[in-house]
């Protein structure tokens, strides 16, 4: 039975006020920094990957990756309303279903955000290059991407990547906390960018480059639905910043559905001008398929300011992933599941430093090593079983806590969470076979360190 014991919610909410974090943001704030989280590699880099694989019927691609968040999303939001502690489904399985599923749940969201850190580091260093071209300047071959990334060319590591990814370490470590400020420029800059693309690139569709529409049928829309999911993560980060809200039941929801809302509308616009304007199959392998569309039709200041935009604006999304990555290892360690020196706090700066140094660190070679596509499937893998798992819980939460005050709550329960469900399971079933068995290793070192480890240090083992 210890496998399921359960945190107490209200204990657990009145830990989080007594910690007196200022509470000063409000529904706009949340929903710039779901923006923040989202915008970043997803459309700046993966759209090509997507147009490969789906042709310019890309944008239904998006129609469905957004349904299965919208639907996730609305679990999300009842949660965040009425378990407003940071920890996203790791907090919320301990409270709900129990430690084991708990721990599990941590252990993938610690890939999730990990990789996404590294996976955003490779999409950062496609348009840091593009933009240095500009000046004239290139970087030798064989450290601009990992081994085997661009069939045909010798490459040994992304240079550029492994660097981001330290400089958002060092950030991190010295506590520049993801001020509300920094994150309104950030988006605003990322905004101006996408909306740039919109108002000239518009003028420059022709509509026989839609022609076919699917060229690769159904089957190639579902496929890149499931790439392209990976530009929608994020939006879950704006129930990490549960305990800084004025009014959490009624601000989450609004934070969390309207980012996600905005960034749907900006990408289906965005696809159907940059598949308009450029033929699909010449994004084959191009690193930054925004700024390229520009280049070719002659708007090169334009592909400067969307290079300088997408670099700026790329460094919010590895903060908040990066940020969120280094506080799950730290809530998980102060919970006694991983070792205490990942909870250890920094005398001067204030910050779990080990945490981050080790996040920079594995990260940093893992995106400056592996392929993108590779990265984005293992990150989308990881993210679509947390929601998956998020929509169960809220099934199972409306019959362990019935009575819990919700600010919020999913309509339709359980047949929309059901509907979550069954959106996920699917984009899953549109990952590659190799996914699949990366992510089962993972999954199987997650419980033997788990029953060697987590399971006899775990604080609320002793405290029962
Ligand atoms: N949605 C984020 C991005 O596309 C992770 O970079």
């Amino acid at each position: 039975m210890s496998l399921f014991r359960t945190k107490n919610i209200a204990t657990m909410v009145a830990d989080t006020r007594r910690a007196a974090l200022d509470k000063t943001l409000g529904p706009l704030d949340l929903t710039f920094l779901g923006i923040g989280a989202i915008i970043g590699t997803g459309i700046f880099v993966l759209t090509g990957t997507g147009a490969m694989l789906a042709g310019p019927a890309l944008t239904l691609s998006f129609v469905v990756a957004a349904i299965a968040c919208a639907l996730a999303a609305l679990s999300y939001a009842e949660f965040a309303s009425s378990i407003p502690v940071a920890g996203s489904i790791y907090t919320y399985s301990y409270a709900v279903i129990g430690e084991l599923v708990a721990w599990l749940m941590g252990w993938v969201l610690v890939l999730e955000y990990g990789l996404a850190v590294s996976a955003v580091s490779v999409g950062w260093s496609g348009y840091f290059q593009s933009f240095l071209s500009g000046f004239g300047v290139t970087l030798p071959t064989v450290l601009t991407a990992a081994p085997g990334a661009l069939p045909g060319v010798t490459t040994w590591f992304n240079l550029p990547a492994f660097v981001v990814v330290l400089l958002v370490a060092t950030l991190l470590a010295v506590g520049v906390r993801q001020t509300a400020r920094i994150n309104n420029i950030m988006v605003t800059i990322k905004i101006s960018v996408v909306l740039l693309v919109l108002a000239v690139g518009i003028f420059h569709v022709k509509p026989a480059n839609w022609h076919p529409y699917m060229p690769m049928g159904w089957h190639g829309v579902f496929q890149a639905a499931a790439i392209m999911f990976f530009a929608y993560i994020g939006f879950d980060a704006v129930s990490s910043a549960a305990e800084e809200v004025k009014n959490p039941k009624r601000d989450l929801p609004i934070g969390i559905i309207a980012s996600l809302l905005v960034c749907t509308l900006l990408y289906i616009g965005v696809t159907a001008v940059l598949t308009g304007i450029t033929p699909w199959h010449q994004f084959a392998g191009i690193a930054h398929p925004v700024s390229l569309s520009f280049q070719q039709i002659g708007a090169t200041w334009i592909a400067g300011f969307i290079d300088l935009g997408a670099v700026l604006g790329m460094l919010t999304v590895l903060l908040v992933m990066g940020y969120g990555q280094t506080r799950l290892l730290f809530a998980m360690s102060r919970d006694g599941l991983l070792p205490p020196a990942l909870s250890r706090v920094h005398p001067r700066f204030r910050t779990p430093f080990n945490a981050t140094w080790i996040m920079g660190g594995v990260f940093g070679l893992i995106g400056a090593l592996v392929p993108l596509d590779v990265l984005a499937e293992l990150v989308n893998f990881g993210t679509l079983t947390a929601f998956a798992m998020v929509s169960l819980s809220v099934i199972i939460m409306r019959r362990t806590h019935p009575d819990l005050p919700r600010g919020f709550r999913c309509p339709g329960a359980p047949v929309v969470p059901g509907l979550a469900i069954a959106a996920c399971l699917f984009l899953l079933s549109q990952l590659q076979t190799v996914t699949w068995l990366a992510f089962a290793v993972w999954v199987a070192i997650g419980l033997v360190v788990y029953f060697a480890y987590s399971r006899r240090h775990s604080h609320l083992a002793k405290g029962s």
